[in-house]
């Protein structure tokens, strides 16, 4: 009995401290609804080897856009296309993110990895020298993947993630998180911060829901990385969720 009532305390806790350190968009610019500006003609795709990443480097390119992938691994990303060019880099590596972003129109970011054991700060680190270099080459729109989970979305990510996911999976992800959207809110850059709900690896449908209040504190909500990939590319050209944080699922 003592274990569980201490299991909700942490879990709770661990909520409510979530929900302060991530970006509440309380503190936001008012976003300008449906206002649209010119497709970007080249961009930068971080996390490009990743689920997500691989889908934004596919529909950006279907787009007719051309993409820069930054990547470790060059060789893992096995997409070859003439619009692509691969940049072998690591966000924790300055020099090499600012090569990757010389030269774009925007960045975005799908970022993530699976070191979830003990305190990391991959995401806050590797965000805040994309920040850095995106100030430095003058690079202005920055669209960055989250999580459901996070900031005003706390909790939102459904009982599952609230006592069993956060608190002892990714309790230090999520924190880092929390520093990785509190950078970008602080930054000077036009910014959109979108939090996906559980990503499957399903087909994209093209239809979603997105807003400030997506997920529910009793289930989880999911979405493909193939429409999460489609939700990121149209904050490129659509101010309604600039400077805030957005949610999006099925
Ligand atoms: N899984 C979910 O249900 C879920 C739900 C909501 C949000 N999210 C978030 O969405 C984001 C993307 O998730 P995903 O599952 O699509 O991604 P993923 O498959 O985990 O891919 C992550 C990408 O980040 C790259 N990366 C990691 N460390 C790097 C570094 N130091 N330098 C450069 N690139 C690095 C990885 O490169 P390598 O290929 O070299 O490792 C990979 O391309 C993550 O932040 C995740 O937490 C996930």
């Amino acid at each position: 009995m003592r274990i569980l009532l201490l299991w909700f305390l942490y879990a709770i806790a661990l909520t409510v401290a979530l929900a302060r350190n991530g970006f509440r968009s309380k503190s936001a610019s008012r976003a300008r609804a449906g206002e649209k500006r010119a497709l970007p003609k080249k961009i930068l795709i971080v996390g490009a080897t990743g689920g997500t990443g691989r889908q934004l480097v596919l529909q950006a390119l279907e787009r007719g856009i051309a993409v820069t992938a930054l990547a470790r691994d060059p060789a893992k990303l096995g997409i070859e296309h003439a619009n692509l060019r691969i940049v072998q880099g690591d966000v924790l590596d300055y020099a090499s993110v600012e090569a990757a972003v010389q030269g774009q129109e925007a960045v975005v970011s799908a970022l993530g990895h699976k070191r979830y054991v003990g305190p990391s700060r991959i995401l806050s680190e590797g965000t805040k020298n994309i920040l850095r270099a995106m100030e430095a080459q003058g690079v202005r729109r920055f669209v960055c993947q989250t999580s459901l989970g996070i900031g005003d979305s706390a909790g939102l990510g459904g009982l599952y993630y609230t006592f069993i996911v956060c608190p002892f999976v990714v309790p230090f992800y999520f924190w880092d998180k929390t520093r990785q959207e509190q950078l970008i809110a602080e930054s000077r850059l036009e910014w959109v911060i979108v939090r996906p709900g559980q990503l499957t690896n399903g087909v994209k449908r093209g239809s979603y829901r997105h807003g400030s209040t997506i997920g529910n504190y009793i289930s989880t909500v999911c979405i493909s990385r193939a429409d999460a990939a489609d939700f990121l590319l149209n904050q490129l050209t659509d101010d309604t969720y600039l400077r805030t944080a957005v949610g999006v699922s099925w």
